[in-house]
């Protein structure tokens, strides 16, 4: 298939199963690789959503070299990044100073100007770092994936449909996911239980954290847990949540590899850490879907640090 521009190839990702994790949990666990999708995360989607959304509002204009500016933890920035570039718009991105520097050396590539927020300001700092650039430059446009309804909306009209369809054959029994803007979980969930009227829906976040309860402490697993209840997040569809701790993850975004050789991030890795803390509540055979938010690649520095040793093979040749 021939597409005119970057933009028409997002979506339609693969969903894989899981063989060697399956078979040690007894339940069938898949996962959709978003990580496929232009610019490697399902970002891309609401990056492109929230950009057509303003512009069909009359707030932006394509080609007219406007400003956008979002506070982002890497993957949204790098969506966003793509989008703007197709459609003739500038972007500044507000990062926390404690996330991936690649991703921040990969933005500036993209041609975006990248600026830091201080991480010790609490899981927003990004956020609020943003709001306080606007005030200063009204005639930037800030879509704000936290409030925008477009983000959700288009996991409702595109990553929900393509699951249904995928599963047209087959029953789900329990999607499991983590919650960042809670834009997916919401768009997605929401879809499924009317497919599935059974279906339980686990939302996932560092141990240190309870959404539920309004507790949102530091953590370092990036793109979970951003410091605030988001306005779009329906916790009313999610039945359940899981803490997991920053370790098991790093652990697993690396065992990984080597068993089902599936390339993830840490939030991803979470949710694989979170089924197989559910597994035995779940009937055998049970199916699981599960999302892949980005590859490894970016994480490789922090879980070879994390992980020192562990995996060094000896040198038998
Ligand atoms: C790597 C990663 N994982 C998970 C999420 C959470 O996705 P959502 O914002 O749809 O809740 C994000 C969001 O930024 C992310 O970048």
């Amino acid at each position: 298939m021939i597409h005119q521009s970057l933009l028409q190839a997002i979506g339609n990702t693969p969903i894989v199963r899981l063989p060697a994790l399956s078979s040690v949990l007894n339940i069938n666990v898949f996962a959709k690789l978003e990580s496929f999708n232009p610019g490697g995360s399902h970002k891309v989607r609401i990056a492109y959503a929230m950009v057509q959304d303003a512009e069909s509002r009359g707030i932006l204009t394509r080609g007219s070299g406007q400003t956008v500016i979002e506070p982002s933890g890497g993957n949204t920035g790098i969506g966003l990044a793509m989008v703007c570039n197709n459609l003739g718009y500038k972007l500044v991105l507000v990062i926390p100073d404690n996330y991936s520097v690649q991703k921040q050396h990969l933005l500036r590539l993209y041609g975006a100007t990248v600026v830091q927020s201080d991480s010790s300001k609490g899981n927003n700092s990004h956020g609020e770092k943003a709001m306080e650039l606007q005030l200063k430059h009204p005639n930037y446009v800030m879509l704000n994936q936290q409030r925008n309804a477009a983000n959700p909306e288009v996991h409702r009209n595109t990553t929900a449909q393509e699951i249904v369809s995928d599963f047209s054959e087959l029953d789900m029994h329990c999607f499991v996911s983590g919650i960042g803007t809670g834009g997916h979980i919401t768009g997605i969930g929401e879809v499924l239980k009317t497919h599935w009227t059974d279906l339980k829906v686990i939302g996932v976040e560092p141990i240190q954290c309870n959404i539920k309860s309004n507790v949102h402490a530091p953590h370092k697993i990036q793109g979970l847990s951003i410091g605030l209840v988001p306005p779009i997040l329906n916790l009313d569809i999610v039945d359940e949540m899981v803490g997991v701790d920053y370790e098991d993850c790093v652990r697993m975004a690396a065992n990984i590899l080597k068993t089902d050789s599936i390339s993830m991030g840490l939030s991803s890795a979470a949710n694989l850490v979170a089924i197989k803390r559910i597994a035995d509540s779940l009937r055998p055979g049970a199916n699981v879907l599960t999302m892949v938010y980005d590859g490894i690649e970016s994480y490789v520095p922090e879980i070879t640090q994390q992980t020192a040793g562990l995996y060094e093979q000896p040198c038998t040749a």
